[in-house]
This record gives structure tokens, sequence and C-alpha cells, in this order.
């Protein structure tokens, strides 16, 4: 007989421009895999949440993703959690056990290894910089402790949510104003501000003070390459592109659901760049 497909999806609101369906159909072509990855638009309540979660489990799903605005809806769901998703205090997998889910965090490893990629020799003994006290920052604030930081600043617009993030994670604050000289001294500098995405305003970093062979990192893929990375690249610095970091963090959900290998390659970044492209 033959087996039956295995299904699993990713989670948000809103859900259409989500490139996880592309990425897992791809791996799943190139492993010959029977599969199905859709995106499900749930509303952002936990109520919806959790009984749309009841019925993928009921339906058979392996596991979904998860994205905004329900990554906190995904652990407080969930029956079992990694460190990792407690730690962020936020999931953006969840795995259906027979004994109920389990919630796992892999937006953290995922920027683990897109730096890692771009900056194999990287040192973060010295100081990094996070900018942005959003909900994106807490899993880059944990990936950098463990990719060995000793030190981390972090600075934001509004200057409490960056207090109370260095309270919980052991940082440094820094005034908003101070961003630009904070940059000199940085091994590495993520935005996980919404600034250089489309639409919205640069961040406006000076070029000339980034440290030589300091990464330089943006969460945001729209555009690909932000006025920041431009100016990472200009001065002859490694970038990381939220495009590498939603490649990384996909490959541990279709390795775990679909049992296949998920190679992250030039193959695939040229086919989100071509879908991308497409969308414009
Ligand atoms: P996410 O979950 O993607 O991090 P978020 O929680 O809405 O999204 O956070 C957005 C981040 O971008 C915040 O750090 C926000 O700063 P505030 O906390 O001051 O709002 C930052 N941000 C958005 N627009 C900004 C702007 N024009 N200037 C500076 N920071 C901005």
């Amino acid at each position: 007989m033959r087996e039956k497909p295995i299904l699993a999806g990713v989670i948000g609101s809103p859900v259409a421009h989500s490139l996880s369906p592309l990425i897992h159909t791809i791996w799943a072509h190139r492993a010959q895999i029977d599969g199905y990855y859709m995106p499900v638009e749930v509303p952002a309540s936990y109520d919806d949440f959790a009984k749309t979660m009841d019925a993928l489990r009921t339906i058979g799903f392996a596991g979904v993703n998860v994205t905004l605005p329900h990554k906190e809806n995904a652990l407080r769901y969930s029956d079992e959690a990694s460190e990792l998703a407690s730690k962020t205090g936020a999931a953006n997998m969840l795995t259906f056990t027979d004994n109920g889910s389990y919630a796992d965090n892999s937006d953290v490893t995922g920027f683990e290894s897109a730096v890692k990629s771009a900056a194999p020799d990287l040192s973060v003994k010295g100081a990094c910089l996070v900018l942005g006290a959003g909900g994106a920052s807490r899993a880059i604030i944990i990936a950098l402790q463990n990719l060995g930081a000793k030190s981390i600043f972090i600075t934001n617009r509004t200057e409490q949510k960056a207090a109370g993030l260095a309270e919980k994670f052991g940082l440094k604050t820094l005034a908003w104003a101070k961003r630009k000289d904070a940059v000199e001294s940085a091994d590495l500098v993520v935005n996980t501000t919404s600034l250089g995405m489309s639409g919205q305003p640069p961040l406006d970093l000076d070029g000339a003070k980034i440290k030589p062979g300091a990464v330089i990192a943006d969460i945001v893929y729209t555009p690909m390459e932000t006025p920041l990375l431009k100016l990472a690249r200009e001065v002859g610095n490694p970038g990381v592109n939220g495009l590498a970091m939603l490649m990384h963090q996909a490959a541990p959900g279709f390795r775990a659901w679909f049992g296949g290998e998920a190679e992250v390659d030039e193959d695939l970044r040229t086919a989100l760049v071509g879908e991308l492209e497409r969308r414009r």
C-alpha cells in the first residue's frame, strides 16, 4: 500500500508572503519525498491558534513552523519545550508526537549557522552590538551568547525595552543616539529593527566606523541587500542577510518532519532570490 504523504506547514498572520513553502518543497523534491508544506493563516488569538493546532494534529500533520504573531502561542500550546524555546520565550517549530507537541526555536540556531557560514573564523571575544529590542532580538541575543560572545550591547529607540532585555539576558545597554560610535568596537553588528526594510527608512550607520572583519547582519530580507548590508559590502566586511537566516532556520524542521537532507546551498538561494524578484 502506498504510504500517506507527509504534511507540514507554516502558521502565521499574514502568511501568504512566506518563503518557507518554497524552501520545503525544493528540499522534498530533491530528496524525492512525497510531502506537502502549506501556509496556514490563523488569526492572532491563542484560542484560534490552539484550535488550529488540534485540527492539524488530528489530520496527521508531522509538525509546523510558526511565525508572527504566534511564536509565543506556540510555546504556550506545547506539552514540552526545548531549552532554547523556553529561554527565548517563543517557538518557531512545533513537532507533533504521539504524546503531544514539542516546541523548539530554530531561529536561534539558524542565526548561528548563517553567521558561521558567512564568517567561519569569526571571533566574538570583543563586543557584539544588537540594534532593536522587539520579538526578533531575543533569539539573536541567545544565538550570540551561544557563539561565545562575552560582551553584548543592546540599543533600541525605546530605551526601556532595551533595558528589559539587558536585565533578563545580562547585556549592557547603550543610548540609541550612541549607535553610530558603538559600531567602532563591535566584532558583530546585527540589525533586528525594521529599519532598512522596503518602505522604511534605512538604519543610518557610518561605514567608515565599521571594524575591519566585523560581521554585519540584518534580519530583513526585503530587500535582500539592505542599506546596512550595502555599506558592509562597500567597506569589504562579511554580511549576513535575512535570507541566509531564513534558510538555516528551516532546515531542522525539514529534517524532523520529512526525514530528508536539508542542504542550504547556492541553488536554494538562487530559487528564493528568483521568487522574491518575481514578486516585485
Ligand atoms: P520584531 O518582532 O520583528 O522584532 P517588533 O517587536 O515590532 O518586531 O520590533 C520592531 C523593532 O524595530 C523594535 O526594536 C522597534 O523599536 P521600538 O521598540 O522603539 O518600537 C524598531 N523600530 C521600528 N521602527 C523604527 C524606527 N523608525 N526607528 C528606530 N527603531 C525602529
